[in-house]
């Protein structure tokens, strides 16, 4: 296979200057200069997700996961090739030979074009620290997930890389049913219909490793706390654990603004876990999770709280959480229309318009079915559709609504039971309506909060946001009965229904810390800060 032209005209230049005996340093960073010049030529970086990794990252990956000169180092999905020029340089000024330095280098990628820029880039390299025109036999074209050399298995020491992101709610990055077919053969248990792709990198990186490996790929946060994962986290911590996180932020790709972190999985000798930011340098040790729970380390990165909120049972225990499915966002987008003054009509709730404690229909915009609105309200017909009108019977009681993508939970209490909720608000109705401000009190509690973002912190659309998921908020623990959450739930009434001062807030979050237990300064600190940023 050709190099594309474009690239081919600039590595020939980069030859010519070579054999000419420019020894420049800076040449390293023309030579890695090779993929994007290759990413320019990618029309669509989607469909294949051929997304490629600035050399200063790779470099910043290749520190962090640490490579010894006789590694053997993989990248597995090795697009132009920049995470083994990072690996090769870092260990040729340990004094590695290049020739060596080559043998130890594996890659295999889809895109056979892509794969010759990797080999030439490699070669150029070899021949600048080396003065040899070297065959870089070690990289194949592939699927790896399903056509890997199979003597790699367990043989590499180091795999690194940026995987594909192919998310699977995107119809142009969603799987077809003949490759989910096959892939779930090859991951069995671990594989889920809704996994991204880059995971499965992951579990195959675990395959690869050698007794002493080590593996760190780029994937996307929201892998670290998202459902879809969670079997592949657990199946990895049994084998080789997650023993530090970088991460990488949001600016580290610029075609794709995605939030990304970078496991570093490998045999752990301490208890700690690093947890390293690119973007603010800020490292922090802490405990090391275990059981998949690999969204606590970039919580503690956010600083949030731990909190252990045990007690007997769970909001589940005690009413039904439910997220609402497609056909009623489209019965109520028949339906929508502006209030004209007083009006019997149920009020339509977006997350936009649910705060903490707060219903803000008639105070702010909201946008729904593509249209602005100021008071949305629901005209529904004499005779709905059957299965709208139990939808309506089921929704038009006494509940709770939860926004999904927030810092804090933001619940409202909906105790005449007059809103209809659209689609992503959850929705939690008490088995008992007695219950109503009780649950309230537990679900806007400081604890919930901490809890909720320690499980899920990733799985929003920026770092410190969370996308809380019905069964997450199914399985909130609640507390023990006691005098203090009796308190808490008369206060989240009073909270809601008047417009206290900050001092019910403050005695809100004590009372609920003491309810569940867990009486702490900096809790209910990182709550208020957090609850002030939503005050009007
Ligand atoms: C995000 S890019 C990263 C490339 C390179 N590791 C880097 O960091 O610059 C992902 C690469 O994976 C390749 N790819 C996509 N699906 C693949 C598969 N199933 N097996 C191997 N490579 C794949 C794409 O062609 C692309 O080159």
């Amino acid at each position: 296979m050709a190099l594309p032209p474009t690239v081919a005209v600039a590595a020939n230049a980069l030859a010519e200057r070579l054999e000419a005996g420019e020894t420049d340093e800076a040449l390293i960073v023309e030579l890695a200069e090779l993929g994007q010049i290759r990413q320019k030529d990618l029309n669509d970086h989607r469909a294949n997700g051929a997304v490629f990794t600035p050399y200063s990252i790779a470099e910043e990956l290749v520190r962090e996961v640490g490579i010894n000169v006789e590694d053997s180092v993989c990248d597995p999905s090795v697009g132009p090739g920049v995470f083994l020029l990072a690996a090769a340089e870092h260990k040729y000024r340990q004094g590695e030979k290049v020739p060596s330095i080559i043998k130890n280098l594996r890659g295999i990628d889809i895109d056979p074009v892509t794969i010759e820029v990797a080999r030439t880039t490699l070669q150029l390299w070899a021949f600048w620290r080396g003065q040899e025109w070297l065959p870089v036999d070690q990289l194949v074209v592939g699927d790896a997930l399903l056509d890997m050399p199979v003597d790699w298995y367990g043989h590499c020491d180091v795999v690194i890389g940026n995987p594909p992101f192919l998310g699977q709610l995107k119809s142009e990055t969603a799987r077809d049913s003949i490759r989910a077919e096959t892939l779930k053969e090859r991951f069995g248990s671990c594989y889920t219909a809704y996994l991204d792709e880059s995971m499965l990198f992951l579990l195959l990186g675990v395959e690869l490793s050698s007794e002493n490996g080590r593996v760190a790929l780029i994937l996307p946060a929201s892998l670290l706390g998202s459902n879809s994962s969670r079997l592949a986290r657990e199946w990895i911590d049994q084998r080789l654990p997650l023993k530090d996180l970088w991460v990488g932020g949001r600016s580290v790709f610029e075609v794709a603004a995605v939030e990304v972190v970078a496991p570093i999985l490998r045999e752990r000798q301490s208890r700690n876990c690093r947890v390293v930011s690119h973007e603010s340098r800020k490292t922090i040790e802490i405990p090391a999770v275990a059981d998949g729970q690999w969204s606590r380390l970039l919580a503690a990165l956010n600083g949030t709280p731990v909190v252990n909120l045990d007690g007997g049972e769970v909001l589940s225990d005690q009413a039904s959480v439910t997220a609402d499915f497609r056909d009623a966002y489209y019965w109520l987008a028949e339906r929508v229309m502006e209030s004209d003054g007083e009006d019997l009509r149920p009020k339509l709730a977006t997350v936009g318009l649910i705060d903490p404690f707060r219903f803000m229909h008639g105070q702010v915009q909201t946008r729904f079915a593509k249209q602005k609105f100021d008071r949305p309200v629901i005209e529904i017909e004499r005779d709905p559709p059957p299965k709208l009108s139990k939808w309506l019977d089921k929704k038009l009681v006494p509940k709770l609504l939860v926004a999904t993508q927030t810092r804090i939970v933001e619940c409202y209490a909906d105790s005449n039971g007059g809103l209809l909720p659209s689609t992503p608000l959850l929705s939690v109705i008490p088995a008992k309506e007695t219950q109503l401000w009780h649950l309230m009190a537990a679900i806007a509690s400081p604890g919930a909060s901490a809890w909720l973002a320690c499980i899920a912190a990733g799985t929003g659309l920026s770092q410190t946001t969370i996308r809380i998921r019905a069964s997450m908020l199914a399985n909130l623990p609640l507390p023990l009965p006691s005098e203090n959450w009796d308190e808490g739930a008369y206060l989240a009434r009073k909270i809601q229904e008047e417009t206290p001062g900050e001092q019910i807030y403050i005695r809100f979050g004590e009372v609920m810390n003491q309810a569940y237990n867990a009486p702490s300064d900096a809790l209910l600190a990182w709550w208020l800060e957090r609850l002030q940023k939503k005050q009007p």
